[in-house]
């Protein structure tokens, strides 16, 4: 089975062809700290609390859709209630994120 999932990051106005397998990492918002070198990105660890890993998605599919447990109350604290904006330690590493495209949000 092809366990490659590949996606999109911009950050800053730039993209990045990000390359992973399935499971490769906890969430992707270690993915993200990890191949971005983010600072005071993720401070939770997340637990989805701090949100400091926001995102905005598009193209992300099935159950990566879903927002469940904190994610709803951490994201209307601070003012967000669109779909597409998310927290990336609540988003796992699955075919869900293939060909999708994600933008770093500054907190
Ligand atoms: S790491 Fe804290 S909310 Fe995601």
């Amino acid at each position: 089975m092809d366990n490659k999932i590949e996606f999109t990051i911009t950050e800053n106005g730039c993209k990045n062809i990000i390359q992973t397998s399935h499971g490769g990492y906890l969430n992707l918002m270690y993915l993200l700290k990890d191949k971005l070198l983010l600072d005071g990105f993720g401070e939770c660890g997340g637990v989805g609390r701090c949100a400091t890993c926001i995102v905005k998605v598009s193209g992300i599919q099935g159950s990566s859709n879903v927002k469940e447990r904190n994610e709803p109350t951490t994201l209307s604290k601070i003012g967000y209630s669109d779909d597409d904006i998310r927290l990336s330690c609540q988003l796992l590493i699955t075919k869900d994120l293939n060909e999708s495209e994600i933008e770093i949000i500054d907190y």
